[in-house]
């Protein structure tokens, strides 16, 4: 699912390059030479990828899967993108569709802005690009939730535009390359100019996804698979024995603790009340069932209950379970309530079955506890 924590390339703005030195310049012009060919032979195969050296994707396909990867796995995004590309094939058939219905398809791929931004990209591309992508850096930077990672993927791999792409796992490959010892992401600035020197003219789609298989696969974070790698005999942190060591990181602060308590309604006919949360903020627009305040200190049950939503024989279920978000990690204990219908009816919202909701992991961990 959903990686916590993994920074998206897009957060934040590219800083102003530093230039590469002359004898930088020399060896970044020597990777794409070394890495299309491993690429031709070793690339994964991926839904939303052409075969090396064949046209592109069409770019509705790019995009989607691009906005799909921000802060997400490969593994965790595929079968998301069969289904998206399954219901919505193309980007007017996309525009088209309810809010609602993408929210819920989306649901725990985390990361819930993406999922709004990607409907108004959409009906912006539709509305004001006649239904076609912007070609350039700067089209693709005027639509909703597009970055600069994503507007420099998008234009390389769909156009074949010579745009550095520069995500975590290539400042990965990089910083080992060129032995940069700054810590990130002071050295975001180099490592741009990096990228840009030996981002190449000819098959920049393929070499911005060859960088990004490399670092997922041989240049991982912790063992670099050294003696497979098309990159070893220029890579300066590997001739100097300390590639696993790249790149250093400056110390992150800690993630603050907190607590909810979920308010489980049920029906006789085992169906659980549901509200929509609003549409901005962390889940924004995504269902939820209710719950107390999220706050530092631990629940005791009488003070809980003083926060649901009805009136009713709450009783407190066993067991807690942890969500992980970017900025605090939350400890989820959970009350539950048999009402009638009658008294059902009295709530604005909807009511479904457990397994039936489409809702983000953290509202998936709140129903669990019912079992
Ligand atoms: N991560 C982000 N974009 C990707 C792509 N196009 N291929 C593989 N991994 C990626």
């Amino acid at each position: 699912m959903a990686k916590p924590g993994r920074k998206s390339a897009d957060s934040t703005n590219p800083p102003a390059s530093a230039a590469a030195t002359a004898a930088e310049a020399k060896r970044a012009a020597g990777i794409a030479g070394l890495l299309l060919p491993w690429y031709d032979r070793q690339h994964r195969r991926l839904p939303w990828r052409a075969p090396p050296g064949h046209k592109a994707m069409h770019p509705y396909r790019v995009w989607l899967s691009e906005i799909m990867l921000q802060q997400t796995t490969v593994a965790a995004v595929i079968p998301y993108f069969q289904r998206f590309t399954a219901l919505w094939p193309d980007v007017e058939a996309l525009a088209r569709a309810p809010q609602e219905a993408v929210l819920a398809e989306w649901a725990g791929l985390g990361y819930y802005a993406r999922a709004r931004n990607l409907h108004a990209c959409a009906q912006a591309v539709l509305r004001d690009h006649g239904g076609r992508f912007p070609e350039t850096e700067a089209g693709l930077l005027g639509l909703p939730g597009i970055g600069a990672y994503t507007a420099a993927a998008i234009a390389a791999i769909a156009f074949g535009k010579p745009a550095a792409v520069l995500d975590g796992n290539v400042e990965r490959v990089l910083s080992r390359v060129f032995d940069v010892q700054t810590p990130l992401p002071g050295s975001k600035p180099q490592l741009r100019a990096l990228c840009q020197a030996a981002t190449p003219q000819r098959r920049p789609g393929d070499y911005a996804q060859a960088m990004m298989d490399l670092g997922a696969t041989l240049c991982a974070p912790n063992r670099p698979d050294c003696l497979l790698c098309p990159l070893s005999e220029l890579c300066l942190a590997r001739a100097r024995g300390h590639a696993a060591e790249l790149p250093r990181k400056a110390p992150k602060p800690e993630r603050p603790h907190r607590h909810t308590v979920a308010f489980l309604l049920r029906r006789p006919d085992g169906a659980l009340y549901f509200r929509r949360r609003p549409e901005k903020g962390l889940l924004g627009g995504m269902l939820e069932v209710p719950s107390t305040d999220w706050r530092d200190a631990a629940w005791k049950p009488a003070e809980a209950m003083r926060q649901a939503p009805m009136d009713a024989e709450w009783q407190m279920l066993r067991g807690e379970a942890e969500h992980v978000f970017t900025h605090f990690s939350l400890g989820i204990r959970a009350m539950l309530a048999d009402i009638d219908a009658r008294q059902a009816a009295r709530l604005n919202g909807e009511w479904l079955q457990p397994g039936e909701a489409k809702v983000p992991t953290a509202i998936k961990k709140m129903l669990k506890l019912l079992r």
